[in-house]
């Protein structure tokens, strides 16, 4: 065994990693998307400390805006913090939100004064868009569980008003409650998910459904410490299909 040999090998894996990462483009390129764009070409650091806010806003304005199909990628092995925004549609065609890398919102629940806590990556009023990538949705969530017993619901990915989301092989972590959300959504699925956020988070719940009809929610893992699914308001047609749910509470309707 040649001294060193390990770093070579362990260089071919990230080449390797890297160039499925963007061979997943390629083929999602050349099935239906002409426009590839990065947070990156829009002035994001990516460090996990920098204020990545308005960079997301202007290449979602970009990407949503685009008179052709595009993709909007969060890039791999980056971290980006963002502060509560409203993402709003309707879009001129169809986006993909590829997250591959690392969304992370502020530690401090202060940043939300003066802001609706029901809304961090709050995204309204759109038509067709999947989110995938195998990237993460992180809410470090550890300050609100702290100071619990709020009394409005904060949601970390909450889909508003929308049609034929689906938000699928991604995962959503430590949530500060809710971790993903629809309200008054038609035709949407959430799979391959893992959710997950530590047993004794109080009002962490999994994937949350208020007014919204024709979802399905498949094929995901979810450790949380409250509901695994919850409904409330007018729900119909809700398939619940292989999910691993524990140590929270289950499914709640
Ligand atoms: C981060 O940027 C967003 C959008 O520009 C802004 O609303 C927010 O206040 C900024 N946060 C800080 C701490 O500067
Ligand atoms: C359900 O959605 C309505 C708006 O459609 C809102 O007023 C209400 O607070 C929501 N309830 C929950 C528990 O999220
Ligand atoms: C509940 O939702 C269904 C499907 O969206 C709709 O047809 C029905 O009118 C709603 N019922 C009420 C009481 O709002």
């Amino acid at each position: 065994m040649v001294p060193g040999a390990r770093a070579p090998a362990a260089s071919v894996l990230r080449g390797l990693v890297a160039l499925a990462g963007a061979a997943v483009l390629w083929f999602s390129g050349a099935a239906e998307a002409r426009v590839l764009l990065t947070l990156d070409d829009f002035g994001a650091v990516g460090d996990g400390i920098a204020n990545d806010t308005q960079a997301f806003v202007d290449a979602w304005t970009a990407a949503c805006g685009s008179e052709e199909q595009a993709v909007l990628a969060v890039p791999v092995a980056k971290a980006y913090q963002i502060w509560p925004v409203q993402l709003s549609g309707p879009c001129k065609k169809k986006l993909k939100l590829l997250i591959a890398g690392t969304i992370v919102a502020p530690a401090s629940p202060d940043e939300w004064a003066g802001r609706d806590p029901m809304k961090w990556l709050y995204i309204y009023g759109v038509d067709g868009l999947s989110v995938s990538g195998g990237g993460t949705i992180d809410g470090v969530g550890q300050e609100w569980w702290a100071r619990s017993c709020k009394r409005k619901k904060t949601q970390a990915l909450h889909f508003e008003e929308c049609r034929g989301v689906s938000v699928q092989g991604v995962t959503l972590q430590n949530g500060p409650q809710f971790h993903l959300s629809f309200t008054r959504c038609t035709d949407v699925k959430a799979n391959f998910l893992r959710v997950v956020a530590p047993a004794d988070s109080p009002n962490t719940d999994g994937v949350h459904l208020n007014d919204s009809s024709r979802v399905q929610i498949t094929d995901n893992l979810i450790s949380t410490g409250d509901d695994c699914v919850s409904m409330v308001g007018n729900c119909s047609d809700v398939r619940v299909r292989d999910i691993s749910c524990g140590p929270g509470h289950g499914i709640r309707i």
